[in-house]
This record gives C-alpha cells, structure tokens and sequence, in this order.
C-alpha cells in the first residue's frame, strides 16, 4: 500500500485534535446541552468557512470559530455568559490532541516519506495544538489555508501542499475523519484515508476514497 508514497498529509480539525475537547471541558456550565451545543458550534464554524469562501470574503479561522461560537451561544440562551464565551474560545486554541496521535504518527515516521499537516486553521492555532499535544517532533511540514485565504475544500489548498512538498498528488496519502474534505483531496487526486473512529455511514462515495479506518494506529498499522 505504501508503494510510491513521498507523504502523509493529515487534516488537524477533528483528525489529529479532537474539536469537542473545548466543550468537553467546561460541559459542567451545558449540562446535558454539552453535545449538540458542540456540534450545532462545529457545523456553523465549517459553514462559514465554506460560504466565506464562496462569497470572496475570508476571514481567518479564528475569527470564524468565534463568528459560530457567537451564534451557538445566542441559539442556546447563553451568550449573556460572557465568562463561558471565553473559556470556550481559549480552550478552543489548545484543543486536545486525539490520544492514538503519536503512537500513529511515530509509527509513520520515516525520512523517506514526508508528514505534514493541512488545516483550515491559522498557523498558530495549528502550531499550538500540535506543540501542547506533543506532536510537533514527527511533523516535516504544517501548511495553514492562511497562507491562500480560501479554505478546503478549494482545490488551490490541496495544489499548495504539492507545490510546497514537491510531490504529485498520487504520491500523497491524505488523511482525514471530515468526509468533505476528503472529497476535495480525492476529487484533487491525493489518495484519501478516511479515519471513520465512529463508524459512520458512508458520504461523497461520488469522489471516492482509497482507504478506511478506525483509527490513526489502525491506518499506521496497515500502511507501514
Ligand atoms: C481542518 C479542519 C477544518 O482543516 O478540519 O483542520
């Protein structure tokens, strides 16, 4: 499966970091509103990207993690809470790493074969995450959409990462759980490995996918 392999590539959002982390630690001020809070919180936050995107009128993740925190806190009567809004928001910034990362991660290490990060987050929430959650030491390369001003699933970001790495996309593994962004890297032509940890259904089987796991040790296992 590795045959002709130059990178891994791996989305941060939801792939390497875990995005209810933030949510999951300040759950005592939801109550039992704590899961679709994050969720209704995640959904906004990609939808924003996605039209910003499409209206020509980006604004940095930051800014639209917060734009969707805004909302989800209006939708849930607790945006008088300015308090959580904040706690929220700095959680947000050092999210939780997923805890099979490193394993995964260090098991793919090899000089041959390139591994970076691919997010629609800034580089320095990016940087961050991947710092606190002890994964900076196995990453060659982490590449922000900041740097283009449109986000994934834009075919310009998934070229970036070629440009820069010197690969083809066929020489690339794209590793992702968001199944829209796995259709835009398969779509470009990366291989696409998607990281389904909860056995969801099926999606987007139009762009098609080259892999499935249950997770990154899992695909780690497999591939190397
Ligand atoms: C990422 C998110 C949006 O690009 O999944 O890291």
């Amino acid at each position: 499966m590795s045959d002709g392999i130059r990178a891994f590539v791996f989305d941060a959002y939801g792939t390497l970091l875990d995005v209810n982390a933030a949510v999951k630690r300040n759950a005592a001020s939801m109550g039992e509103k704590a899961d679709a809070f994050a969720a209704m919180w995640r959904s906004r936050q990609l939808e924003y990207c996605w039209t910003r995107t499409m209206m020509n009128r980006y604004e940095d993740f930051w800014t639209v993690t917060e734009e969707a925190l805004v909302y989800t806190l209006r939708t849930f009567r607790l945006d008088h809470d300015e308090d959580l809004k904040a706690r929220l928001l700095s959680a947000y910034f050092v999210l939780d790493v997923h805890p099979e990362a490193r394993e995964a991660l260090a098991r793919l290490k090899d000089s041959q074969v390139k591994i970076s990060v691919l997010s629609n987050g800034t580089n320095q929430m990016i940087k961050a995450a991947l710092e606190a959650g002890g994964l900076l030491e196995f990453i060659d390369a982490a590449f922000s959409v900041d740097d283009l001003k449109v986000y994934k699933p834009d075919p310009r970001v998934y070229q970036y990462a070629c440009d820069t790495l010197n690969v083809k996309p066929n020489q690339v593994v794209f590793v992702s759980s968001n199944t829209w962004d796995l259709a835009g890297a398969s779509s470009f032509g990366f291989k696409a490995a998607r990281i389904n940890r909860s056995q969801l259904p099926p999606e987007y089987e139009f762009a098609g996918l080259h892999s499935e796991h249950r997770s990154l040790v899992e695909l780690a296992t497999l591939i190397r």
